[in-house]
């Protein structure tokens, strides 16, 4: 016998389920918000005072999931396929061509129409009726198992509405995750009133929010879905996709109300332009629509070729573009030190966001383009992309303008900049400089160069944000009490940070040199350095141009970048600073023995003597290169236990191959 509180809790589900099924999918509420959530509340306390009664399917439910340390994986039992482009309106009758030909001369197809969302794609899977799984498409074989984030998703039923249909036994549905461009507008406008980094685009916020670990964070973005897409089902079958989007909405599903059948050529193409003449009115963004086949059967006949079905095209839109005018030109300096000429754009409404910034990428293009502060530009945005100045209107050209060029220093720290032969960008090489400190740091620490442990993003962010650590140098100079003191640092991790910073001013002379992030000098040529050096850097710092050229493998551009790299003194004086503060380099291991030069080796399998890093080392030292793949230019394949595809190749092409011993043998012989 259902108790009285039962039959209310039930009755309170239903009633929510039907609103929510009102507002999202028939776009008609009955109650406002504020009443909806008053019955949300009275259903929380109902359960709350009788858990016993919670069932994992109620509307209270969406959120309360434990954050994930990371994602599982779900293999589709369809793959989620991708689409093949139409760019032009002949693209588009020659899709309805081939489409004819494929059902032996069809006079006129039936199609559907669907405006293409510019989300995420997901799928849900409902077993009996209710969501047992949501993953995104992944690479269309495999995603990311993220039930607990989509069912956060207020318009994704938890179960499926049963007022007008059966419940299918299995029930999978695509469909795309979206945030609409206010919505995006307000999320951003409240990221940034919290000063936190705002999103580019609502497709990287729609992306980004569904890919968070902690299900409580996706709760509060404004994600909305629509569903177009039938995957495996088992219970119901349908001869057209257009019966089942409307079953779909009988279901519960939000489908675009944008959705239409089509017939033959003329339909597809009309279709296509008034979505495009639309797509500015649109509450969310869209870069096309979607052309399929109606007739399930037709599909079958017409198949798919390896990752898109021949029954459906995207009628891709001309990227949007609008005038605007340049009032600004600046050079942006990037963490690895790149100067990027910037425009600042008067701001302007484009395909969904509002455009204040475009990348002019280098001189050579602002020189191109001839583009000048005061002039009117056509800039373009397709999809994610960076706005792009497309190009100038020269008649509108105001008087008295002047070409752009970059500056000769640097706009952050003023030291000069450096533009290498045959390089399109200009650097900044400066070791301290402000805008690039973060990033210097996090090289510097990185695993091939110092290999400081736990010393992560956060924790340079934090230092670097509170003056802390103005150059990689002031490093060597932290303590345990200081670092103790920071946000999500306890006593023990600063304790072990600083051990770990200890333990790393025992190095190398390739990896500090690696570490400093000199243009160019990349771990190898580091290593390189360090044998034709014997591991001195007074030595390295005082080397001439024609010295530098003379080693193998050093040309007159890496020469140079290394000369201007320490004409700069703010750079000599912070390598002495960390020499001061106890960095020793490591004799080199000369092995007068073996000589590897112009040997490659591949490691596979799991190792267990030494990681893949050290094995590189110890290839490296002795003048040989590692690499990842094998090919006919490979000497050796090192295979550890569970090698595989590679093993296999090394053999077909007669490879030698080593054991881990052999290997350690060989090196040391
Ligand atoms: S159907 C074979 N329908 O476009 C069926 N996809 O390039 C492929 N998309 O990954 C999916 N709106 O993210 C379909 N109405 C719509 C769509 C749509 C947007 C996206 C989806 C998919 C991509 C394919």
């Amino acid at each position: 016998m259902m108790s009285a509180i039962s039959r209310l809790i039930v009755d309170l589900r239903q009633q929510l389920n039907e609103h929510n099924y009102r507002y999202y999918v028939l776009d008609d509420p009955i109650i406002s918000d504020s009443e909806y959530d008053a019955l949300l509340r009275q259903l929380e306390n109902l359960e709350q005072a009788h858990p016993e009664l919670i069932t994992p399917d109620s509307p209270t439910q969406r959120i309360g999931a434990a954050p994930l340390v990371e994602f599982g994986t779900v293999t589709h039992r369809i793959p989620l396929l991708s689409l093949a482009n139409a760019m032009n309106t002949d693209e588009l009758l020659a899709f309805d061509e081939r489409t004819r030909k494929g059902l032996a001369g069809a006079e006129q197809v039936e199609y559907v129409g669907e405006p293409k969302l510019d989300g995420l794609a997901v799928e849900l899977i409902y077993e009996n009726g209710c969501l047992v799984t949501g993953s995104t498409r992944g690479d269309g074989t495999t995603g990311e198992n993220i039930t607990a984030n989509l069912r956060t998703v207020r318009s994704i039923p938890l179960q499926l509405r049963t007022a007008e249909l059966p419940v299918p036994a299995l029930l999978e549905v695509r469909g795309e995750v979206f945030i609409s461009k206010t919505d995006f507008d307000k999320l951003n406008a409240q990221r940034s009133a919290a000063e936190k980094a705002t999103f580019a685009n609502p497709r990287n916020a729609a992306a980004g929010s569904l890919r968070q670990l902690d299900p409580a964070v996706t709760a509060t973005r404004p994600l909305s879905i629509y569903c177009y897409q039938a995957g495996a089902i088992e219970g119901v079958t349908y001869l057209t996709h257009w019966d089942f989007l409307q079953d779909l909405k009988k279901w519960g599903f939000p489908v675009n109300p944008n959705i239409k059948r089509l017939t033959g050529a003329e339909d597809i193409v009309t279709y296509h332009r008034q979505m495009e003449a639309r797509r500015n009115d649109l509450p969310y963004e869209i870069d096309g629509v979607v052309i399929k086949v109606n007739s399930l059967p037709e599909r079958e006949r017409l198949g798919i070729r390896s990752r898109s079905p021949r029954w459906a095209i995207a009628g891709k839109f001309k990227a949007q573009q609008v005038t605007t005018v340049v009032e600004d030109i600046l050079a942006s300096v990037g963490r690895t030190g790149a100067i990027t000429p910037v425009a600042k754009l008067k701001p302007v409404y484009v395909s969904g966001v509002t455009v204040t910034n475009a990348t002019l990428h280098n001189q050579d293009e602002v020189d191109r383009m001839d583009v000048r502060i005061g002039d009117t530009v056509l800039i373009q945005r397709s999809g994610d992309v960076i706005p792009k100045v497309v190009k100038v209107i020269t008649e509108k050209r105001p008087p008295r303008t002047k070409p752009y060029k970059l500056p000769a220093a640097c706009p952050v720290c003023t030291h000069p900049i450096y533009r290498p032969p045959d390089e399109a960008v200009a650097r900044c090489q400066n070791l301290a400089c402000p805008a690039q400190i973060k990033g210097r740091i996090e090289h510097f620490v990185s695993k091939g160069a110092l290999d400081i442990d736990g010393f992560g993003t956060k924790l340079v962010d934090q230092l670097v944000e509170i003056g802390r650590i103005n150059s990689v140098d002031q490093l060597f100079g932290l303590t345990a009490e200081e670092l103790a003191g920071l946000e999500r640092m306890g006593e023990k991790s600063a304790a072990n940070i600083i051990a770990a910073i200890e333990a790393a001013k025992r190095t190398t002379f390739a990896r500090f040199v690696h570490a400093l992030g000199i243009r160019n000098i990349g771990e190898h040529l580091s290593r390189v350095l360090e044998r034709e050096l014997a591991g001195d850097i007074q030595r390295f710092m005082t080397s001439t141009i024609d010295e530098l050229i003379a080693i193998d493998e050093v040309g007159p551009i890496v020469a140079e970048c290394v000369i201007r790299f320490w004409s700069d003194s703010t750079n000599r004086s912070i390598v002495e600073a960390c020499l001061t503060a106890g960095v020793k380099l490591a004799e080199p291991v000369v092995s007068p023995g073996l000589d590897l030069s112009g040997k490659t080796f591949v490691f596979t399998g799991s190792l267990e003597q030494f990681t893949r890093s050290q094995a590189k080392e110890m290839v490296e030292n002795l003048g040989g290169r590692a690499s990842g793949s094998v090919s006919k230019k490979t000497d050796y394949l090192v295979a550890g236990p569970g090698a595989g595809s590679k093993l296999r190749k090394a053999e077909e092409l007669d490879i030698t191959v080593l054991s881990e011993n052999a290997f350690l043998e060989l090196i040391n012989s």
